[in-house]
């Protein structure tokens, strides 16, 4: 694909603060974090289309809560279409670490992570999504 360059107007300051970031974040040059920057924004807006996603849901919950892991584990049979692989790591004595693999709507992701993530017991949540991003 053909690079353009292209010129943009920016106010010093923010200028700072980007090129700061640019350094914390291991860019070797502005150009390059600016295209990610740029990916970025177009796979959110992907998700907010119906534009097919891959990702993870991660939970953190109490390995003694018997009642707990019935109630997860009877989420993710309904939940069976948009889940492709899960994993169970024994964190500790107590807690247990559960990284269930998804695909398809980020919508009906979004849905699963949040039925899960507001089971009593579940310690921590959270949903990350991923896209390859036609054309990006
Ligand atoms: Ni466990």
């Amino acid at each position: 694909m053909p690079l353009i360059r292209f010129g943009v107007s920016i106010d010093k300051e923010l200028l700072v603060k980007f090129d700061r970031l640019i350094k914390d974040r291991k860019y070797t040059n502005r150009s390059e974090a600016f295209r990610d920057l740029i990916r970025q924004e177009l796979i959110q807006e992907e998700w907010q289309g119906n534009h097919e996603i891959a990702g993870a849901v991660t939970l953190i919950y109490n390995h003694h809560k018997r009642e707990l892991i019935n109630k997860l584990m009877d989420i993710q049979h309904d939940f069976g279409q948009a889940i492709i692989s899960s994993q169970h790591i024994h964190l500790d004595h107590n807690n247990c670490l559960e990284i269930i693999a998804v695909k398809g709507s980020p919508k009906e992701a979004r849905r699963l992570a949040d039925t899960l993530k507001s089971v009593k017991g579940v310690k921590h949540g959270t949903l990350s999504m991923s896209s390859a991003g036609k054309g990006i």
